[in-house]
């Protein structure tokens, strides 16, 4: 089938705002919109492409303070601000001097994706999948997860009054299990690991053509969602890309589409066209990106994770070619850091920001302060690094390092005894 342009679309294919087509990220192939997810010449992945209308800044200034400031940048229908969503980003960029003194930085930003109406960055993608999903007839969302996904697709699902399927890993984290729970959708736990989880969604996307599995049969939709954490920062920063960027990676996409988000800014005159370098971040338990940046390979070799990083467990990223790509295209790496790295990283981000990131966040910030260390960031280029999720759904993590003293009778005297009197608290 041939692509259709904005205004050519035949009729009954979706409207998704000013996406055009899909085009094999291999070979380059297009082919209409539509709940397709791999080439049918080469089975490569599909990725969204677009006929961008000139758009000013002060176009997209004038928005909602959502997500859907951006809408015409991405695969959704153009009334998608009126429509019942979640409505997720806007969400804040804090200047980390704390945490930058403590690693001698001189500019550092932390974009907190905690933010969101479900505490992470997976609210982005799953409004922009049910968005297009919705558009194309599905009527299930669907999908496999590590613990956040799972919680933005069972809220959103309940906020736009449709059905969800949501399957994760049944030893996650009590705090992911319970706020996926609570929306009253199908949830399914699974013995078996992330990838077995995903294995399982993609027989059922098969089986169930209804279903709309945000992160297998929409990914192309799903995955444009996280441009959305390259336009707020650029725009955050005053319209500006910053020098590095530190993203954690799991599937990988998020990164992926960061760099995509930046390079679509500049391309469209809405920030000067600089260079920016892309970091990647992974905890050691689960690193098959990182061991390939490392050891110069093209594949990425699927790995058994083993990792209090839960969210982060995905032994087999769909992303992962991508991300040693735009990491190596860029000049930047991709690293990783032990469990107890993590924690400590989890602590001294609270300690010096006042953020408290869940798993994911330490192993950003872990991994900052590694090729800080081996020389690979610059410590006096301007910096962003991303705060994913809320450390409030992996306490588990930090529990066993953080001391909470013994109560206390309510007196001066008690109060005294147990040295809460002393200067150095
Ligand atoms: C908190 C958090 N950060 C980062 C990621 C990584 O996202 P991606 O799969 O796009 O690499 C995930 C994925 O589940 C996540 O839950
Ligand atoms: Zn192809």
């Amino acid at each position: 089938m041939t692509a259709q342009t904005a205004g050519t679309r035949a009729p009954g294919a979706p409207r998704l705002g000013n996406a055009r087509a899909l085009s094999c990220r291999e070979c380059g192939k297009t082919s209409a919109l539509g709940p397709h997810y791999a080439c049918d010449e080469c089975f490569g992945p599909l990725e969204v492409i677009y006929d961008f209308p000139r758009l000013t800044r002060a176009d997209i200034e004038n928005g909602p303070h959502s997500i859907w400031r951006y809408a015409p940048l991405l695969p959704v229908p153009r009334d998608i601000a009126s429509r019942p969503t979640s409505e997720p980003g806007y969400t804040r960029l804090i200047r980390a001097d704390g945490l930058a003194a403590e690693l001698g930085m001189r500019r550092l930003w932390i974009k907190d994706d905690s933010g969101n109406p479900t505490h992470s960055f997976k609210d982005r993608v799953v409004a922009v999948a049910l968005a297009a999903a919705t558009e194309m007839g599905f009527k299930v969302l669907a999908c496999p997860s590590t613990g956040n996904l799972a919680n933005a697709v069972a809220a959103a699902a309940a906020r736009a009054g449709i059905r969800s399927v949501v399957m994760v890993p049944a030893n996650l984290e009590e705090q992911k299990i319970l706020t996926t729970a609570v929306y009253g959708g199908t949830f399914v736990t699974v013995d078996g690991t992330y990838d077995d989880v995903n294995r399982l969604a993609s027989e059922l996307a098969g089986e169930h053509e209804d279903w709309a599995f945000v992160n297998v049969n929409v990914r192309p939709y799903y995955a444009e969602g996280s441009k959305t954490l390259g336009f707020e920062i650029a725009e955050q920063l005053g319209w500006r890309l910053p020098d590095q960027i530190v993203v954690p990676i799991a599937s990988g996409a998020q990164l992926v589409k960061i760099d995509k988000g930046f390079g679509e800014l500049a391309g469209l005159g809405l920030v000067e066209d600089k260079p920016w370098r892309v970091f990647g971040a992974q905890a050691t338990g689960c690193s098959p990106v990182a061991e390939a940046f490392g050891k110069g390979w093209d594949v990425v070799r699927p790995v058994k994770p083993s990792t209090i990083a839960k969210s982060l467990a995905i032994g087999n990223p769909a992303d992962g070619p991508y991300v040693l790509d735009v990491v190596r295209r860029t000049g930047g790496a991709v690293a990783d850091v032990s469990d107890p790295e993590i924690v400590d990283s989890i602590r001294l981000l609270a300690r010096t920001q006042g953020v408290f990131g869940e798993t994911a966040g330490g192993v950003t910030v872990g991994v900052l302060r590694k090729l800080l260390d081996s020389g690979q960031l610059d410590p006096d280029a301007e910096t962003v690094i991303i705060n994913s999720g809320d450390g409030l759904k992996t306490l588990d993590a930090v529990a066993p390092a953080v001391s909470v003293p013994a109560a206390i009778k309510p007196t001066v005297a008690a109060f005294q005894a147990a040295g809460f009197d002393g200067t150095d608290i």
